[in-house]
């Protein structure tokens, strides 16, 4: 089968589209024959080794697991003999490790039936950013209906999650993004719109009970600014300055200054959580969440799809159409 492979961390021209042997489940194991994969972030982080920090887990001087991609659908080839929940051709998405191969084998925890609604293509744009959104507004956000939530960085991967599941809170939404996002982000159901090219949102005279902040672009004094007294900011992304901690050092920040004041500011690490894909798999069965897709491309440019989320402008999601 090809897959993309890395065996040393650097920009997207260290990867290569390599034929491997096609894995084999383990017991607990299904093996997926994948359709789509999508981007996120994270995969430019492994693949450079940044910020340094991450290598304690990923690797010092080199990766130590050589394969990308952590969004999944496909359909179910093969299933090892104790999973029970899955069988051959049952049409899935989840998270997994190498999704940017022809096959991929995960613990069946890892999946969820692929709603009837959905195509492979919208259900790869789904796990990372979507667990991330509904994990930053209901459990560090503690998301309430009627709350004003803003969410910085409306338009990208997780913002265009966050938007629609904060909607689905009944919390009354602004969300912040650049003129050429405007109507996207209006269209997925934010209440407000700030355009950051003309506006600076902690400059506004509008107070927020949460922050959901994706970006990380401004300080902590002008976030907590329009922040409640008793409102809760969110660090989900920041920027990947400073080698050593990269966005984890603004975090690290919050954490201490949190100590200090009444406001609450928490970071937050997304975790796979099969409870939370069950959730997810409801929300977007039910038309509460649609992903928005920005860019398909095909297994051999998974380096050209990786280039561009690192620019830092995708419209919603950046999907790796494996199969068609
Ligand atoms: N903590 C966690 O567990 C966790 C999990 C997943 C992701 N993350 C992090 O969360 C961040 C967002 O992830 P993502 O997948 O959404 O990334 P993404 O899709 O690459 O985000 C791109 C979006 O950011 C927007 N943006 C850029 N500059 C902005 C600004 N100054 N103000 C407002 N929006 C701006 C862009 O909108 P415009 O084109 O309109 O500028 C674009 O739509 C990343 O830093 C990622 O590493 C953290």
């Amino acid at each position: 089968m090809k897959a993309i492979i890395y065996t040393n961390y650097g920009s997207s021209n260290i990867l290569q589209l390599k034929e491997l042997e096609k894995p084999i489940p383990k017991d607990d194991e299904v093996l997926l024959k994948v359709h789509t994969a999508s981007v996120n972030p994270l995969d430019w982080h492994f693949m450079r080794g940044t910020p340094y920090v991450l290598r304690i887990q990923a690797g010092m001087l080199k990766p130590k697991n050589n394969r990308l991609g952590v969004d999944v659908a496909g359909t179910v080839e093969s299933v090892g003999k104790d999973v029970t929940e899955f069988k051959p051709g049952d049409e899935v998405f989840g998270g997994c490790n190498g999704a940017f191969a022809e096959y991929v084998c995960a613990n069946e925890k890892a999946f969820v039936i692929k709603p009837n609604n959905m195509t492979f293509k919208q259900a790869a744009a789904v796990p990372i950013a979507a667990f991330t959104a509904l994990q930053g507004l209901r459990d560090q956000g503690q998301i309430q209906p009627g709350q004003k939530v803003l969410i910085n960085g409306a338009a990208g991967g997780v913002g265009t999650f966050a938007v629609q599941i904060a909607k689905s809170f009944g919390a009354i939404v602004t969300g912040v993004c650049s003129t050429r996002n405007v109507e996207m982000v209006r269209s997925i159901g934010a209440d407000h719109v700030i355009d950051y090219t003309l506006e600076d949102f902690t400059r506004s005279e509008q107070q927020y009970d949460l922050i959901f902040d994706a970006v990380g672009n401004h300080s902590l004094t002008n976030c907590r600014r329009v922040l409640d007294s008793n409102g809760i900011l969110v660090l989900v992304g920041g920027p990947d300055k400073g080698r050593f901690l990269g966005p984890l050092s603004r975090s690290l920040r919050a954490l201490v200054l949190s100590r200090f004041v009444k406001q609450k500011m928490v970071m937050l690490f997304a975790v796979r959580k099969k409870a939370d894909l069950h959730i997810i798999q409801e929300l977007l069965s039910a038309g509460k969440i649609t992903p928005v897709i920005d860019r398909c491309y095909t297994l051999n440019d998974v380096p050209e799809a990786i280039r561009y989320v690192e620019e830092g402008h995708a419209q919603g999601k950046v999907v790796i159409n494996v199969i068609g």
